[in-house]
């Protein structure tokens, strides 16, 4: 069981989840944001998943973000208060746009074989 939620996890994790889809935000001015104003990239990287914390796969709503964002309670990430719902839809929705590093499953031979075999053995 343990194992095909693993495989499960990878089998998404190529993909922003389901719930994550939805914006109303501005691309371009997010980039902006990103990058320059607010500086996230440099925690979080240029492409969302190579710093402090991968923001990709991105696991919030649209709403959540902006909540978790203006309220940030973790230590070593800061809230941002001042800035505008607005501002974090855009920056939400650069986020969506970026492409995910990680190769899906049925790229890696030797981990496609190891998932189709042990979901063949499970089915038995
Ligand atoms: C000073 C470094 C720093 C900056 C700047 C920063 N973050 Fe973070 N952020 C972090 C760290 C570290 C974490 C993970 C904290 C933890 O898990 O304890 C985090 C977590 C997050 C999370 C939660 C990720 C998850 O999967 O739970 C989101 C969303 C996020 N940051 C968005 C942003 C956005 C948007 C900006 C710019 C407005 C930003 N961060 C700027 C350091 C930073």
């Amino acid at each position: 069981m343990a194992l095909t939620c693993f495989f499960f996890a990878i089998a998404v994790a190529t993909t922003d989840s389901a719930n994550a889809q939805q914006t109303t935000g501005n691309t371009a001015r997010g980039e902006t944001f990103f990058t320059s104003t607010y500086k996230c990239y440099a925690c979080h990287g240029f492409d969302a998943q190579t710093g402090a914390r991968r923001l990709k796969p991105m696991r919030y709503t649209e709403a959540a973000f902006t909540t978790f964002v203006q309220n940030s309670p973790l230590a070593q990430m800061p809230a941002y208060p001042d800035v505008a719902a607005d501002d974090l839809a855009d920056i939400y929705s650069y986020i969506l746009s970026i492409p995910i590093d990680a190769p899906a499953i049925d790229e890696i031979p030797l981990l496609k074989e190891i998932r189709d075999a042990t979901l063949k053995s499970l089915a038995q």
